[in-house]
């Protein structure tokens, strides 16, 4: 090492130590799921019978296992291929799903079934027109990789990721009918203000949100 990046390494050692331990954790830590449970739930006919929006929530907090659970659900790993519980666009994964909760923005990674930290902010006022989405416990963000869809049209980028966006979205309101959760898919959203709050790179857009949370009773 020379004496200069010897220098540079004491100066970076002093910065951290002068970070408090939280903010490192906070901003460099992946949060782990536990395994999501793929046996059980309700008959597939008794959800469907229950599947609705619901636009009144309670702020009580979703478990680990739910939110495991839910996940997976929306648009986990289902296969040994990588392959997903959602059908996708000429098999490229255009779309991220992204969890605003009270503690920050995570983005979920299938592969590693864990939440990657995004941002320390907690964003679930921005992501939606409507007063409950502050309160509710979680907000889905779907957001797609309109680079990874070069080779169609702007219209046709927006129409394969709001498609891939529906069926993880369907995906979200059975596994909520089966575990007495509400969700709404929602489009009323200012999307020029939710980019900005999940500092998206020019190429990626937002294309809808869904609250999940208990109803309130
Ligand atoms: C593409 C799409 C966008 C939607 N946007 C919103 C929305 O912004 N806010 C909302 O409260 N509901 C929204 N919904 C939910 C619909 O209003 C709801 O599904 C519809 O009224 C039928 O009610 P149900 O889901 O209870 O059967 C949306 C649904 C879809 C499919």
């Amino acid at each position: 090492m020379t004496r200069r990046q010897a220098g540079a390494a004491m100066m970076a050692a002093a910065a951290l130590a002068a970070t408090p331990r939280a903010a490192i954790a906070e901003a460099s830590e992946a949060r782990p799921l536990p395994p999501p449970s793929k046996e059980g739930g309700m008959p597939l006919m008794q959800a469907l019978n229950l599947r609705r929006s619901t636009r009144d929530y309670s702020d009580r907090p979703l478990a680990p296992q739910i939110l495991s659970d839910l996940l997976w659900a929306a648009f986990g790993i289902n296969r040994p291929s990588g392959d997903r519980t959602a059908p996708y666009w000429r098999h490229v994964i255009v779309i991220d799903v992204y969890a605003a909760m009270a503690d920050g923005v995570w983005l979920y990674d299938p592969k590693a079934h864990a939440l990657a930290p995004h941002s320390s902010d907690d964003i679930r006022a921005q992501t939606g027109l409507q007063d409950f989405v502050a309160k509710a416990p979680l907000n889905l963000v779907y957001v797609a990789h309109g680079e990874r869809m070069a080779d169609i049209s702007p219209a046709d980028r927006r129409l394969y990721a709001s498609a891939d966006s529906g069926f993880i979205g369907q995906n979200v309101y059975l596994f909520c009918a089966s575990a007495g959760l509400g969700t709404v898919f929602r489009g009323a959203v200012d999307y020029p203000k939710l980019a900005r709050a999940l500092k998206l790179p020019e190429q990626q857009f937002v294309t809808f949100a869904q609250t999940v949370g208990y109803p309130r009773a």
